[in-house]
């Protein structure tokens, strides 16, 4: 039996998001140099985002690129940003017909311009489909997001359109790049790598985290489903006791 039928459809997560790490030592353990890894991650990529369709899950945010990752050496930062290019104009078709539509946060301005262009095109392509919203976070990390919003609340109290009193959580994350998206309910990281990279601090407060040690390249629709059932096995408390949680109401 797949692990897809396991699923509860009803305790589905309605986004998941997912550190895609591993793929230089994937790459590595072949023999081959870091880009490699990179390019069979791609299909990582693709077969995930099938099977999160296939889950019923409906956001799914893939880290792509940090803010960090600009300090890699030259080769390899043009080497993901080209592949970002040709990814993205050689799956377009294929999102369209899975009826994913495809979105992006981050430092968007700070891509080559070329990238920028292909990954607006194909925003717009998709943005009519209904199904599953895929986010790619480019160029992207938590602390750079938050000071940019911020800057903003900081500019709308300077200039009167904002009383401080008013600033509350709902402005704060109105202020994010996933204005509009609900936060993640779970967080994968591959890679055996136990730490958050400065993705999505502010949304991922109350978020499950599951741990693989699978590299990238390796992980596929299965293990997302495995992540999913191990998701299903936890009691998420949000502070109050386990007997509220199941005590009638
Ligand atoms: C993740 O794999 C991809 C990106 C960060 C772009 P890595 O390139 O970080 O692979 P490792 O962690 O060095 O193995
Ligand atoms: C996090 O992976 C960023 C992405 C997956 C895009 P890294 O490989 O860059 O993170 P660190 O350096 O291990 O924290
Ligand atoms: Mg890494």
């Amino acid at each position: 039996m797949s692990q897809l039928q396991l699923i509860d459809k009803q305790n589905v997560p309605q986004h998941i998001a997912i550190i895609m790490d591993g793929n230089g030592r994937w790459a590595k353990q072949q023999g081959e140099n870091r880009i490699f890894g990179h390019y069979e991650g791609v299909n990582s990529v693709r077969d995930v985002v099938e099977g999160a369709g296939e889950a019923g899950v409906k956001y799914i945010t893939l880290y792509a690129f940090s803010t960090e990752n600009w300090n890699r050496p030259k080769e390899e930062v043009d080497a993901l940003m080209e592949l970002l290019v040709s990814t993205i104009s050689m799956e377009t078709p294929q999102l369209n017909k899975k009826n994913v539509s495809l979105q992006a946060i981050g430092n968007l301005n700070s891509l080559p311009p070329a990238c920028l262009q292909e990954l607006n095109e194909s925003i717009e392509m998709t943005s009519k489909n209904t199904g599953l919203k895929l986010i790619l976070a480019l160029s992207y990390s938590a602390k750079w997001e938050l000071t940019e919003a911020v800057k903003h609340i900081a500019e709308n109290v300077k200039n009167g359109t904002l009383a401080v009193k008013d600033i509350s959580e709902k402005l704060i994350e109105n202020e994010l790049c996933t204005k509009g998206i609900p936060d993640p309910e779970l967080m994968i990281r591959t890679s055996g790598e136990h730490r958050i990279s400065n993705f999505l601090l502010w949304q991922l407060a109350y978020a499950e985290f599951y741990f693989t040690e699978k590299l990238w390249p390796e992980f596929r629709k299965d293990d997302l489903f495995t992540a999913i059932l191990n998701y299903q096995n936890r009691e998420r408390r949000f502070g109050k006791t386990s007997e509220q949680l199941t005590q009638p109401k």
